[in-house]
């Protein structure tokens, strides 16, 4: 089953929000309940509410009453701005609303409906060429893992955080598949969880094996050599190689650096920003305190007490072993490996 889909009419969502206790869908029948989705993580991680974002253009368009062009677009460029301001890092979903803005702008449709039908195929399109692009990307990185080797891992970003395999968690899956014998240490990925209840979630059902480490302890294992490789995944790439990713990912990447372990970020081209020439240009999200103080309804300690809550952190390019994209693995210097990639050469 995948992650969103659309289905006669409404958006369908896996409920993150549920997992591991639930396998929950839930029907969201206009952009506003779309972009309420993305805001409060029902659907997360940037290839996933990329794709969501998406489907809802698609669906204000197959809401809207308008029976002409003009009034059609009017309304789909309110929707655009409301599903693009429901969350602020991962550029994927920009990425997906300005891709189905600039096809609802062309000439040539010779009605309203041809237009929505038109938004429908493309955001269809664009669920459809995640699931091959992770495929790829799953092909490239696999190499990076070898029989025996501990891999650490960080959020989530398998089949739950993409339209399905996933990212870095989709390397691991190819690794997996290829039949490599090989450990996934989780970290658990405070304040929300996504690498002990999504991360292991996935592992569980692939039959990979794994441990959910606290976020304090990757360092430990770091230390005594236990640690071979580290992936992860992004939620923008700027143009010199700087990435932002889930809170924590920074604090790894120094930590594998001191420890001579390989840092790898795996990401599709559709994450990379070339608009912006380094990681200080990357918009960071900050979440309600709440997330930490009181996760998922779960009081740690009494309301009055204050709290920070940064959902991203960016990793400076030179942490970076490569970043493995669907056409290859960049090196650097990333500023030149990754316009290739972009420009569709295999590295
Ligand atoms: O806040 P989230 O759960 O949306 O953050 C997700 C991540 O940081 C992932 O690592 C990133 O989106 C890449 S997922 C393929």
């Amino acid at each position: 089953m995948r992650t969103v889909a659309w289905a006669d009419g409404v958006v369908r969502m896996i409920d993150q929000k549920r997992i591991p206790w639930a396998l929950e869908v839930v029907d969201l029948p206009d952009h506003h309940a779309v972009a309420a989705a993305i805001a409060d993580m029902t659907v997360r991680g940037a290839p996933a509410i990329g794709a969501a974002a998406a489907f809802g253009v698609a669906l204000a368009a197959h809401t809207s009453s308008a029976t002409d062009l003009a009034t059609l677009r009017a309304e789909l460029r309110a929707a655009a701005q409301t599903l693009k301001e429901s969350r602020p890092t991962a550029v994927n979903l920009a990425w997906a609303v300005d891709k189905m803005m600039a096809l609802a702008a062309q000439d040539g449709y010779a009605s309203a409906q041809a237009l929505r039908d038109a938004l429908r195929e493309a955001a269809q399109r664009i669920a459809d060429d995640d699931v091959h692009i992770n495929q790829r990307m799953g092909a490239h990185g696999q190499a990076l893992i070898q029989d025996g080797d501990t891999v650490l891992h960080h959020c989530n970003t398998g089949a739950l955080a993409t339209v399905d395999y996933g990212t870095a968690l989709g390397v691991i899956r190819a690794a997996h598949e290829a039949g490599k014998r090989f450990h996934v240490l989780l970290d658990e990925t405070r304040p929300r969880l996504q690498g002990s209840r999504l991360s292991a979630w996935e592992l569980e059902q692939l039959g990979v094996s794994y441990d959910i480490l606290p976020d304090t302890a990757a360092g430990y294992y770091m230390q005594r050599g236990e640690v071979k490789l580290v992936l992860v995944g992004a939620d923008r790439v700027a143009s010199n190689g700087d990435f932002a990713n889930k809170i924590g990912t920074y604090q790894i990447a120094v930590l594998a650096k001191e420890n001579g372990i390989p840092f790898y970020t795996v990401a599709p081209t559709s994450t990379v920003d070339l608009n912006i020439a380094s990681g200080a240009d990357i918009p960071i999200e900050e979440r309600d305190p709440a997330e930490v103080t009181t996760p998922y309804g779960n009081a740690l300690v009494p309301a009055h007490f204050k709290a920070r809550n940064p959902a991203f952190d960016v990793t400076p390019h030179r942490y970076l072993s490569g970043i493995v994209t669907e056409n290859g693995i960049a090196r650097p210097a990333f500023t030149e490996s990754l316009r290739r990639a972009l420009a569709g050469e295999a590295l």
